[in-house]
């Protein structure tokens, strides 16, 4: 069977720690989407690990694949094979050969379009690592994926094409000098070498077939999303979004497994306790002015500054129709919900429970993000809780957890109608406490 991990919200829910937790009980993790945009956490026994590409079932020695939905930065994933080698493990990771690749080119426009845009405030504080330009690429039949590195004259012929065009649009457009990562020929060079080690090691798979053969032999598979529903190119808050779908539809079109064979599985949200975000667009639950100060204290006690660019991430109280509208587009069978211990010790817990809209109350997220950013939370408070042992209380399980955070883990599950599976109180591995395993569901 599959089990699909979504972020709910906007990414950094801690998606990692669920994946490395069920990891335990496949046989195969996958990405579906997105690239080294992406920054998971995997602690085990104090260790942590910081994977953008590596699917985290590699702390588990479990085989990892990047799905054809994926955009793969070979350097990263390279430099990060090496790491983990370096640090005692010994990761499998098979790339899909119909995946796109993010060349050098992708990473100097990515920077330099935002800039652009920034002058209008559409820049979405992009990680600067190429995914928008990757994918315009993909969607505009002018990509470059892996199989064609395995290929020089495909790839020479391939380059040869393209190369020029984002010349002159570094050029000619944004009046940038365009150096080495516009060069057909350095381009070339590098990219054949990188071909060559992927076929040494034979990392590339075609990857319907290699996870397809998994499920016909019964085994388990694990999708792993990366980034958040809201960011999700089409259900986010365009333009302040990812150029990628984290939705569980990303599962099936981003490996080639068919989406009844991922909706037979389980398809689990994982929610953040509150709010962050990294980058830029409206966040009505933000806690801004006179709430800028419980802001940084969340900020601090839950670590919240960015994975991959190391920015402070921007605080808020859970969006209640934010997750609702999450649990309909992914369709949720299950939940697991994060950070509870970060909100522990506050003299006050909220909701935006709906949004009033120009005298509307609205329960889900309206489709403009101009719609969205016009929304006034209705606020509802919760009884805080206080400061307990969480090592102690992820021993003891659920019901070790202070009641008033039992009473928010409740609301929450009811909100988005789906129960929950585990529930996170710290960032530890030990520090999750399993209600139900969701291949045993
Ligand atoms: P992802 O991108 O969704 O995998 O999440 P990130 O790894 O970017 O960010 C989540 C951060 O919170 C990481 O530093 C995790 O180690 C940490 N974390 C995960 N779950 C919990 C939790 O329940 N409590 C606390 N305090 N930290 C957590
Ligand atoms: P994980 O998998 C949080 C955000 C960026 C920016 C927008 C577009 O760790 O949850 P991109 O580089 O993808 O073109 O940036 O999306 N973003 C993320 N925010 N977590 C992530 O990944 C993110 N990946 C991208 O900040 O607003
Ligand atoms: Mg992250």
């Amino acid at each position: 069977m599959t089990v699909t991990i979504v972020g709910s919200q906007l990414g950094d829910e801690g998606k990692g720690a669920l994946v490395d937790l069920w990891g335990g009980d496949a046989d195969v993790v996958a990405r579906y989407q997105g690239g080294d945009n992406a920054g998971h956490t995997v602690v085990e026994g104090g260790d942590e690990y910081k994977l953008s590409l590596v699917p985290s079932g590699a702390v588990r020695d479990k085989v990892g694949v990047l799905g054809n939905g994926c955009v793969v930065n070979p350097k990263t994933l390279f430099s990060e094979i090496d790491e983990l080698r370096e640090r005692g493990l010994d990761p499998d990771v098979r790339v899909a050969r119909r995946a796109h690749v993010i060349m050098p080119y992708h990473r100097v426009l990515d920077g330099i379009e935002e800039e652009a845009k920034s002058d209008s405030d559409l820049d979405a504080g992009t990680t600067g690592r190429g995914i928008g330009p990757t994918y315009e690429d993909k969607a505009g039949r002018r990509g470059i994926r892996v199989g064609d590195l395995l290929d020089p004259d495909v790839l020479r012929d391939r380059l040869e094409y393209v190369v020029p065009q984002k010349r002159a649009l570094a050029e000619d457009v944004f009046g940038i000098d365009a150096g080495e990562a516009f060069d057909v020929d350095a381009v070339f060079e590098e990219y054949r070498e990188i071909g060559e080690r992927l076929k040494t090691e034979s990392m590339t798979v075609n990857a319907g077939e290699f996870l397809g053969s998994f499920l016909d032999d019964g085994d388990d598979v694990l999708f792993e999303g990366a980034q958040g529903t809201s960011i999700d190119i089409d259900h986010g808050i365009y333009p302040y979004v990812t150029s990628s779908n984290p939705t569980a539809g990303g599962a099936a079109t981003g490996t080639g497994i068919g989406p009844t064979v991922v909706g037979r599985g389980e398809v689990v949200g994982i929610v953040k306790a509150y709010l962050s975000r990294v980058g830029t667009g409206p966040l009505p639950t933000e806690l801004t002015g006179d709430d800028e100060d419980l802001a940084d204290e969340i900020r601090e006690k839950g670590g919240e500054f960015g994975t991959v660019t190391g920015r402070p991430r921007r605080i808020g109280w859970l969006d209640v129709p934010m997750l609702r509208h999450a649990s309909r587009t992914n369709g949720f069978t299950g939940i697991a919900v994060n950070h509870v211990d970060v909100l522990a010790g506050l003299d006050e817990v909220k909701v935006g429970h709906s949004y009033d809209l120009d005298g509307e109350e609205l329960f889900t997220m309206p489709a403009t993000t101009e719609r969205w950013g016009r929304c006034e939370p209705n606020l509802r408070e919760f009884e805080p809780w206080g400061e307990v042992d969480w090592t102690a209380v992820a021993a003891d399980g659920y019901d070790a957890i202070p009641e008033n955070a039992r009473a928010y883990l409740d609301y929450i599950s009811t909100e988005v109608d789906a129960p929950i599976y585990a529930v996170g109180v710290g960032p530890d591995r030990e520090e999750t406490i399993e209600l139900a395993n969701p291949f045993d569901e």
